[in-house]
């Protein structure tokens, strides 16, 4: 690769390794960078000795598989992982010695003091310094601080009771191949037998999959939620309190958030401050019931914020004035909530000019 090859357009000094290119987020990264014209030379797709050799779709062309090695990374510039922590821990480390940036889509080193954790409308200037390391936060969080940023920038933000209602295919292809083949039984009136899950999937809503603090009663997601929104938000004693569900969904996660704010707001407020905000699209029309669903998310970049209302729990003032309000939002997990969110960090580090247009309450 030559200096003026087109994939410079991109700001990367070497060529894109996408590590887990045949799964879920991988796919979606290699189709980002395909939709940016990033050209197929660019890219390794990167996967398991297993897939090796296999073919993935990248826009109209197709990518070989290479296998995950010790000479992966020779040449990369930029490295985005997007496979499991154990795959993360073994390999980030040899693709920042080979000279890559790293950016990590599992939760291998999102608390880690020092790497910066990263929702570029939020907290660009965490790269700044050209961290070799970052780390994509979880679906979730992404979801709910975008969504939360611009009415934290306005108001302040003094707690956050959230309920999510997630898709299936945030646990991955094989869960994803677990709900459409238990749809299909539901339809032919068969039996279903969960292996991914324990629940059944299809025709079912169930607590988060992942593990139950014994001592506590929360869920893995809930930890990671409330954790990494701290962090990000640089804020250790915020108050929240998320509940975490899946829903037999194919894709795009959902949450019914209800924020605190830090002093009173108007509605009209409320809703102008998040109809300007980058990367946030207010879908909201009482008459004709339009409001965010994941079917309406599904591809999209954008978050879809609506059901904007006064808790009708609490006190408004005589001029109509709340602190806490009420929001619906559906985002596609697999783009902003992971493949999307880690390829913006990671134009950020090979051009931090991009910094500026992703801010809140700049033009994007
Ligand atoms: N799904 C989401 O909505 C979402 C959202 C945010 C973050 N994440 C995180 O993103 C990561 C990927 O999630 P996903 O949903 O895309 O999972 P997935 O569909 O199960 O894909 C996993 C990928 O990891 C690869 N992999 C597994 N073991 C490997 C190994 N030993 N060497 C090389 N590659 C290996 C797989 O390759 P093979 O095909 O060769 O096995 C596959 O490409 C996870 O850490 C997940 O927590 C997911």
């Amino acid at each position: 690769m030559h200096e003026g090859d087109s994939c410079w357009a991109f700001g990367v000094s070497g060529s894109i390794a996408v590590v887990g290119a045949t799964g879920l987020v991988g796919r979606e990264a290699l189709s980002i960078l395909a939709e940016r014209g990033v050209p197929a030379g660019c890219v390794h797709a990167i996967a398991s000795e297993r897939r090796a050799g296999e073919g993935v779709t990248y826009g109209g062309e197709s990518l070989t598989i290479e296998s995950l090695g010790e000479v992966s990374f020779e040449g990369v510039g930029v490295a985005i992982f997007c496979a499991t922590c154990e795959v993360a821990r073994a390999h980030a480390p040899r693709a920042i010695e080979a000279g890559a940036f790293v950016v990590d889509n599992s939760s291998a080193f999102r608390l880690k003091p020092g790497v910066p954790l990263v929702v570029p409308e939020i907290n660009a200037d965490a790269l700044k310094a050209r961290p070799r390391l970052a780390a994509n936060p979880n679906c979730s969080t992404i979801i709910l601080l975008a969504s939360l940023e611009p009415l934290r920038r306005c108001f302040g933000i003094a707690g956050i009771d959230l309920a999510t209602y997630q898709a299936i295919s945030g646990a991955g292809l094989a869960a994803l191949e677990e709900l459409n083949a238990q749809t299909r039984s539901l339809a032919a009136g068969e039996p279903i037998t969960p292996a991914y899950f324990g629940e059944p999937c299809a025709g079912n809503v169930f607590s988060h999959d992942s593990e139950v603090e014994i001592l506590t009663g929360v869920n893995g997601e809930e930890r990671k939620i409330i954790e990494e929104t701290r962090k990000i938000w640089c804020d250790r004693s915020l108050r929240i309190s998320p509940t975490c569900v899946r829903v037999p969904v194919e894709r795009a996660h959902t949450q019914a958030i209800t924020v605190e704010l830090g002093r009173t707001a108007g509605e009209a407020e409320v809703r102008a401050c998040l109809a300007r905000a980058p990367g946030l699209c207010v879908v909201d029309d009482r008459r004709g019931n339009g409001f965010p669903t994941p079917a309406k998310a599904t591809g999209r970049d954008e978050i879809l914020v609506g059901r904007i209302r006064p808790d009708p729990g609490t006190p408004v003032d005589d001029s109509g004035r709340a602190k806490r309000w009420c929001l619906l939002v559906s985002a596609d997990q697999l783009r902003k909530g992971a493949a999307l969110n880690a390829i913006q960090i990671a134009e950020i580090l090979m051009n931090p000019a991009r910094e500026r247009a992703l801010c809140v309450g700049e033009a994007s």
